[in-house]
């Protein structure tokens, strides 16, 4: 990708479904016995990863525009490989309703990745306590339960792929299952209104304790998906990094959360109107603290980029991470720009400068991607950024929504 900086950015993009939303819900489709649609979903890499893996069992799946057809009516394989999980940890998804739906599931361990070690033995003690039996052969996870049981599950932590895998399981599940801290992400919100059109019976998902009903069967259904609050705040901080005003149509403050409060402490004018977010940057800058923390925390989807607004931002500005050990890839190729952080432990302390010059940089993973081009479109001259491919599984057109803003960039063969 090649960007020329410098612009301000102004106009109006439309905000896609949300990533993190739709893989979930992909997957909970194979809950019913007949098949589903889905709206509004985003064209990425991901998605179609994801539909690999659907096919992978026997389902039907394919994307026709922003529609996502699901028919389940061929499951019967309950295998993800190791091809598949390692390119998308999210495949890890199909354990709950396989387990469900055919009493078995056999997926590869996902091992680490580029921001850090990703265990899944929360999702394991989770089915564990709904009756599973929990093998490691392998590098596969074999689990199998001839039928799952209600319980009451007290997470260690907040995670969201645990949280949404046993919320899925538990809807077919015999009796009450009760998920004590679990995570209360938007996107797991949306999974439980998905799951709910089918016909699940769920209570409490966005707060601290969530109830799953089970039923003895669910149906197909239309479903519309939320925005990708990650997309809109990146565009936000996009236009605030270039002094511009933006309209992101379908963007909803109320899942920004607390990435929208500390965009206008930073000096950014946003609001909500019938048609989406309008935005438009103040004259002053201020630097504004963040520690990424499980929803309504700060996200850590959001911190590469954040961290990008900062470094053009005068004072010093610390950004804590701490829900991946390894998610500061982006903080050397920002220096290589021109920008002054440096690393204590999991803090990175910002020092605003007032210039970033554009540089030839490398891209490591999704929202370091991300924050690589937040950065250039506001650094001066051209930055060349390699290993763009990481940004597709996340972000869906992303040069045309900029360049449709008035951005400089374009994708160059590598
Ligand atoms: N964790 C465990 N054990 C588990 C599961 C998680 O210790 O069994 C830990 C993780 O190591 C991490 C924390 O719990 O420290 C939170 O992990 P979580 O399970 O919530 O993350 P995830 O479900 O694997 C999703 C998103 C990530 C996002 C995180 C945190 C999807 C497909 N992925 O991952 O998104 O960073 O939640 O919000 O929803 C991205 O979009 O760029 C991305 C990486």
């Amino acid at each position: 990708m090649i960007v020329e900086g410098g612009r301000r950015l102004k106009g109006e993009a439309e905000i896609g479904g949300s990533k993190n939303a739709v893989l979930p819900i992909m997957v909970a489709a194979l809950l019913a016995k007949g098949a589903s649609v889905v709206r509004g979903t985003p064209r990425l890499r991901d998605v179609t990863t994801m539909i690999k893996v659907l096919e992978t069992l026997g389902v039907k799946a394919s994307q026709d525009g922003s529609d996502l057809h699901i028919d389940p009516k061929g499951l019967k394989k309950y295998e993800a490989p190791y091809d598949l999980v390692k390119t998308m940890r999210a495949s890890i998804y199909v354990m709950g309703p396989l387990l469900a739906r055919l009493g078995k599931a056999r997926v590869s361990m996902p091992g680490g990745c580029a921001i850090g070690q990703r265990p899944v033995d929360l999702h394991l003690k989770g089915f564990e306590a709904l009756g599973a039996k929990i093998a490691l052969k392998h590098g596969y996870i074999e689990a199998t339960a001839k039928k799952l049981k209600g319980a009451r599950i007290i997470f260690d932590k907040p995670s969201v792929g645990a949280t949404a895998n046993v919320m899925m399981a538990a809807c077919l599940a015999q009796g009450t299952t009760t998920l004590h801290n679990p995570a209360q992400e938007p996107e797991i919100v949306d999974l439980a209104g998905f799951l709910k059109r089918m016909g699940a019976r769920i209570h409490g998902e966005g707060s601290d304790c969530i109830e799953i009903i089970g039923v003895s069967s669910l149906q197909g259904c239309d479903y519309e998906v939320i925005p990708d609050r990650i997309e809109a705040a990146t565009l936000l901080v996009a236009a605030a990094i270039t002094g511009g005003s933006v309209s992101l149509r379908h963007g909803r403050l109320a899942d920004l959360g607390i990435v929208a409060e500390k965009l206008r402490e930073h000096g950014l004018d946003l609001v909500e109107t019938g048609r989406g977010l309008k935005a438009s940057m103040g004259k002053r800058r201020r630097p504004v603290h963040i520690t990424t923390m499980p929803h309504p925390g700060f996200p850590t989807d959001m911190q590469a980029q954040w961290m990008a607004l900062m470094a053009l931002t005068p004072g010093t500005t610390v950004v804590t991470e701490t829900i991946w050990e390894n998610r500061f890839m982006h903080v050397s190729e920002l220096d290589r720009m021109g920008a002054d952080i440096k690393i204590q432990g999991n803090s990175a302390v910002v020092s605003g400068v007032k210039k970033l010059f554009g540089a030839p940089v490398m891209a490591s993973d999704l929202r370091a991607s991300a924050a690589l081009v937040v950065a250039a479109l506001a650094a001066k001259g051209s930055t060349e950024i390699t290993r763009i491919y990481h940004l597709d599984r996340g972000y869906e057109r992303l040069e045309d929504k900029l360049s449709a803003l008035g951005a400089r960039i374009r994708r160059v063969p590598e």
